[in-house]
């Protein structure tokens, strides 16, 4: 069996970190403070929304709640963001994706203050990664990181292979990594012998959305696979982007899903809470 990678015990061990501390700042009279905003009833974004404020509630970070309904306009949720970056109480502003078709996800990222960005999503926050400086790094690569960090796994040097070139995902993670001084390579839907290039990697991070996708043989020997796909099978079981069963035995550490990627994405939105409120 290989070492499993517990997401759920890292990201605990860095929200108790968090909570710590949170204390410490309120003693400093500072209060950290998020403002969560979802537009329409979408059940998944429901879930995640609830998720989030559950953890502001465990590490002691208040949560602003904005239920808007699905018909809201765009110059509504613009105001409403603007109202939120003028408010000094707010350290935090989140805008739950995917909002409805009839807003534009870019004007509203572009309105959220670089400095309450807690997703990191804001063009000056990807910039700033690109060119090494501070700024606020999208949670679930960032989560990744930590997931490597503190399971003892070294990036340096490696050759570490990237599948999918999302905004949210694969992008940054490639920067986070090469950050690290890792080799990086970043793998798409265009990408030739895409087998030849996923079998050179010591750490592979797969983020393309498709069930089950990586078999044992896009992985090479003693590989380190972390899997950041979220489905559900014909049973309704969780499953990710790696077919777990067939590649555990030819990886050395591997994230389950559920309990690897996911729980980090919260405990790094709670990080960077607690930064924009240090600030
Ligand atoms: N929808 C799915 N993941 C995310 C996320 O990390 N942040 C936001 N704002 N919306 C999401």
């Amino acid at each position: 069996m290989p070492q499993l990678i517990d997401g759920k015990k890292i990201s605990t061990e860095i929200k108790d970190e968090l909570k710590e501390k949170v204390s410490r700042l309120k003693e400093e009279g500072k209060t950290v403070c998020l403002a969560v905003i979802q537009v329409g009833k979408d059940p998944a974004s429901t879930i995640y929304v609830n998720n989030k404020k559950k953890a502001c509630a465990y590490v002691g970070i208040e949560s602003l709640s904005y239920e808007l309904p699905e018909e809201t306009t765009e110059e509504a949720l613009v105001s409403l963001v603007e109202e939120l970056n003028g408010n000094e109480k707010v350290n935090g502003i989140l805008v739950q994706l995917p909002l409805p078709k009839h807003i534009d996800a870019d004007v509203i990222i572009r309105t959220i203050s670089p400095d309450k960005d807690v997703d990191g999503f804001h063009p000056e926050s990807v910039g700033r990664l690109c060119i090494g400086e501070p700024g606020f790094v999208s949670c679930t690569p960032a989560g990744i990181i930590q997931l490597l960090k503190r399971s003892g796994i070294e990036i340096a040097g490696k050759e570490c292979v990237v599948m999918g070139r999302s905004n949210i995902v694969g992008k940054p993670m490639s920067i986070l990594l090469l950050r690290e001084n890792g080799t990086v390579t970043i793998t798409h839907s265009r990408t030739e012998n895409l087998r030849e290039v996923t079998r050179r990697a010591d750490i592979l991070v797969v983020a393309i959305g498709k069930a089950k996708f990586v078999t044992r043989d896009f992985v090479k020997d003693g590989a380190v696979v972390i899997d950041v796909g979220m489905h559900r099978n014909a049973e309704n079981k969780l499953c990710g982007d790696v077919d777990f069963e067939d590649v555990k035995d030819k990886v050395s550490a591997i994230t389950p899903v559920p309990g690897g990627v996911g729980p980090m994405t919260i405990a790094m939105l709670m990080y960077n809470c607690v930064t924009a409120a240090e600030k």
